[in-house]
């Protein structure tokens, strides 16, 4: 079953627990929580205070994605904090293996993110050993931006690659995601649809997951 990720970046953050319970009324999988540090990407965003204090309010997983430099030395504040799934960018880690297998011994599921330039060969060795791979369509630290036209080829190699190399790895595709485009992003092989503006935007949470759910049925 595909899934959607509602990224809370685009959400109202001074009523970030109201915000988290209406989209999981709504229809919500996973609740995605972008993670920014200014320097990976030129924004800040939330830490793992914030996260802990979220996880009292939703059951819902929580899809960690840190745009953040020397990420192994946050890992452990992260899981902690409750996340269930962490994404480190290959692009910020420089122990790549090393990380994804702190992660998985303190027993939650480990991602790996590719900017829309970063080659997917870079990827191949490590493949078995992530949960996920977390493909972005726009250039990370913003929401709101336009999909990335050429990311949709980007996304069917990673679906090729995964058949081949690695089949339970799931595709998770993050930016600029919508109603007009959500079907050819999952038919290209995207397993979790991350949706920020697309979702908080919309007037009425219920009637947009619905729809995306159709969307992915079809
Ligand atoms: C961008 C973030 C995304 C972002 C997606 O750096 O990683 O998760 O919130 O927002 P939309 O769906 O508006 O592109
Ligand atoms: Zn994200």
């Amino acid at each position: 079953m595909k899934k959607i990720a509602p990224s809370i970046l685009s959400a109202d953050f001074s009523r970030l627990g109201e915000e988290i319970a209406a989209v999981e009324a709504a229809g919500a999988d996973w609740i995605h929580i972008d993670v920014m540090d200014g320097r990976f990407v030129p924004n800040l965003t939330i830490g793992p205070p914030v996260i802990r204090s979220l996880r009292k309010i939703t059951r819902l997983p929580f899809d960690v994605h840190l745009m953040i430099e020397k990420p192994e030395a946050h890992l452990d504040a992260f899981i902690d904090a409750g996340s269930d799934l962490l994404t480190v960018h290959l692009e910020a880690a420089n122990h790549l293996h090393r990380t994804i297998t702190h992660i998985k011994e303190r027993g939650i599921q480990a991602g790996v993110s590719v900017n829309p330039a970063t080659p997917l060969a870079l990827l191949e060795e490590i493949l078995p050993d992530m949960d996920l791979l977390l493909i972005m369509t726009v250039n990370p630290g913003f929401g709101g931006q336009h999909f990335i036209p050429t990311m949709l080829s980007k996304i069917r190699k990673a679906k090729a690659m995964i058949s081949e190399l690695a089949p339970h790895v799931l595709i998770e595709v993050d930016g600029g995601v919508n109603l007009d485009n959500l079907s050819t992003v999952a038919q290209a092989g995207a397993d979790v649809l991350v949706a920020g503006s697309a979702v908080f935007s919309s007037g009425d949470y219920g009637h947009t997951l619905a729809a995306m759910h159709s969307l992915l049925k079809s």
